[in-house]
C-alpha cells in the first residue's frame, strides 16, 4: 500500500483545513492511505487527520502543549514524531523523541517517525549517514506495527531540491535492514518528481510539506499514487 502524507507544518487556519479536507474527499483513494497533519489548532475527527506533535502525557503542567486528552477529543490516533525541525529548530533530544514514541506507542498510535541527516553528515558518505540515522532510532521499537518510517535528509527539506534517485535508493537499502515497516521519503517531493520517487524500490511513499498546501497538487499526488 502507498502512503501518501502532507504536513501543513505551522500553515493554514482552522477554516482553510476544513475547506481543504472537504475538497480532499472528492476523490476516492483506492487503497492509498492518505494522511494529513494540520497546526494543533486544525484538528478534526477525521480519518485522514493526525497530529504534527504531541507531549507524552495524557494531560498536565505542560503550557504550551497538547496530549493525549486533547488527541481523544479528536479521534485522533496518528502522531508524527521526530520532525527535523523539531529536533534542530525545538531542540528535541533523542531521549525526549523516544519518550514521546514510547508514550504513544503504549496508546497504539500510528507513528510517523521523521529521521534524516543534515548535509554535513551526508557530505561524509553513506556510511556516516547510516551511523546517523541509526542514534535517531535508539530507543524506538523499529517493528511496532504500527510504526511508518520517514526519510527526510534535512539538506533536501524546503529547498526545493530533493535527493536524488540512486541518494534516495541507497539510503532506504539501508534504512531497510533496520525494519520492515514502510518507508517513506521526504524533502521537495514535488508533482513533478513524485512518479519518480514512489518507483524507487524500498520506497512506500512520500511525506509532502510545501507541495501539499495547494489541496488540487496533493490529490494530483495521491492520483499519481493510485496508478503505480
Ligand atoms: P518540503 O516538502 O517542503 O521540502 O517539506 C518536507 C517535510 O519536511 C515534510 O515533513
Amino acid at each position: 500500500m502507498r502512503i501518501i502524507a502532507a504536513n501543513f507544518k505551522m500553515h493554514k487556519t482552522r477554516s482553510e483545513t476544513k475547506k481543504y479536507l472537504e475538497e480532499l474527499k472528492k476523490i476516492k483513494f483506492n487503497g492509498v492511505k492518505v494522511a494529513v497533519f494540520p497546526p494543533a489548532t486544525a484538528l478534526f475527527e477525521d480519518k485522514v487527520v493526525g497530529a504534527q506533535n504531541a507531549y507524552p502525557a495524557i494531560n498536565g503542567a505542560y503550557t504550551g502543549e497538547i496530549g493525549l486528552e486533547q488527541l481523544n477529543e479528536f479521534n485522533i490516533k496518528r502522531v508524527l514524531i521526530g520532525h527535523s525541525e523539531r529536533r534542530h529548530i525545538l531542540n528535541e533530544s533523542q531521549e525526549f523523541i523516544a519518550k514521546k514514541f514510547n508514550f504513544y506507542k503504549e496508546q497504539n498510535f500510528e507513528i510517523f517517525y521523521c529521521i534524516g541527516e543534515p548535509l554535513e553528515i551526508r557530505k561524509k558518505g553513506l556510511e556516516s549517514v547510516v551511523e546517523y540515522l541509526k542514534a535517531q532510532l535508539e530507543g524506538i521499537d523499529r517493528e511496532y506495527e504500527n510504526l511508518i518510517i520517514a526519510y527526510e535528509p534535512v539538506w533536501a527539506i524546503g529547498t526545493g531540491v530533493s535527493a536524488s534517485v540512486e541518494e534516495i535508493r541507497d539510503t532506504h537499502r539501508e534504512i531497510r535492514k533496520f525494519t520492515k515497516r514502510p518507508i517513506l521519503y521526504g524533502g521537495s517531493v514535488k508533482l513533478n518528481n513524485i512518479e519518480e520517487i514512489l518507483n524507487i524500490e524500498n520506497v512506500d511513499g512520500v511525506l509532502v510539506g510545501s507541495a501539499s498546501l495547494d489541496v488540487e497538487v496533493f490529490k494530483k499526488m495521491i492520483e499519481i499514487a493510485k496508478e503505480i
